[in-house]
């Protein structure tokens, strides 16, 4: 595993978007995977930036995204289908048919996991995952204590989670309970992982992943069984290690 420890948020997205677009440079059909949330936005803001002023071209690239919330359409302002068209597919001239998000909104929920396990498959997996990481240690949405064996699933959302997340919503009560996501074991195939870390509120996430035992308390720790991490991680992330 590698550790870049960079200054601030806004030197761990330029890093980790030199990261991606020297990748997309070297293979420009590159499967992506991708994750949401405040971590990875100013990466996306780079990718974007790159795109308009030095042309990387996204004609060819395919993306997976990690996870949804259940019962949102796509058309819903805190779904995940909305915020990878706003922050980032929009921008890019990629073609819709080549992003894929989990379907939260399918009417049979287990044949949608299998579904999106089998698109991954056929696109031959993913060549590089974006991860953010829980301040309990989730990836994806697999809260702790989910099996290191998981395929793409439906979970129950922590009450941490829903709170974390309830910011971007107006009150917890609209945060969904269930959310479709990429398994743990969905993750590990990937061929290489990039995990990006921000911030005081994920320093002690950090130190346990970095410090602490393989354990399904933790899932982020089922990591450290991949060869190919990149943990790139600012000032205030790194307070304790
Ligand atoms: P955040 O979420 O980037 O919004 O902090 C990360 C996560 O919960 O995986």
């Amino acid at each position: 595993m590698k550790l870049i420890r960079t200054e601030d948020y806004t030197e761990m997205s330029l890093e980790a978007g030199k990261i991606i677009v020297e990748k997309i440079r070297s293979n420009p059909a590159i499967t992506l995977g991708m994750a949401t949330g405040s971590t990875p936005k100013g990466t996306y803001d780079y990718l974007i930036h790159d795109h308009k002023s030095n042309g990387t071209s996204y004609r060819e690239v395919k993306t997976v995204n990690l996870d949804e919330y259940i019962g949102l359409p796509a058309e819903d302002s805190n779904s995940y289908h909305y915020f990878m068209r706003e922050n980032l597919f929009q921008h890019l001239e990629i073609s819709e048919d080549l992003t894929h998000i989990p379907n939260g909104t399918a009417p049979d929920l287990k044949l949608e996991c299998q579904r999106y396990e089998q698109l991954i498959k056929d696109l031959g997996g993913v060549d590089l995952q974006i991860l953010g990481i829980g301040q309990n240690g989730h990836i994806g949405f697999n809260e702790p204590g989910t099996p290191f064996s998981s395929r793409t699933h439906i979970v129950t959302l922590a009450q941490d989670t829903r709170e974390a997340n309830s910011r971007f919503f107006n009150s917890i009560n609209e945060v969904p309970t269930h959310a479709i996501t990429m398994g743990i074991a969905t993750i590990l195939e990937s061929k290489e992982i990039l995990l990006l870390i921000s911030g005081e509120n994920k320093a002690e996430a950090l130190l346990k992943f970095m410090n602490g035992e393989i354990s399904e308390d933790f899932p982020a720790s089922a990591l450290k069984n991949h060869h190919q991490v990149t943990v790139i991680a600012d000032r205030a992330a790194c307070k304790f290690i």
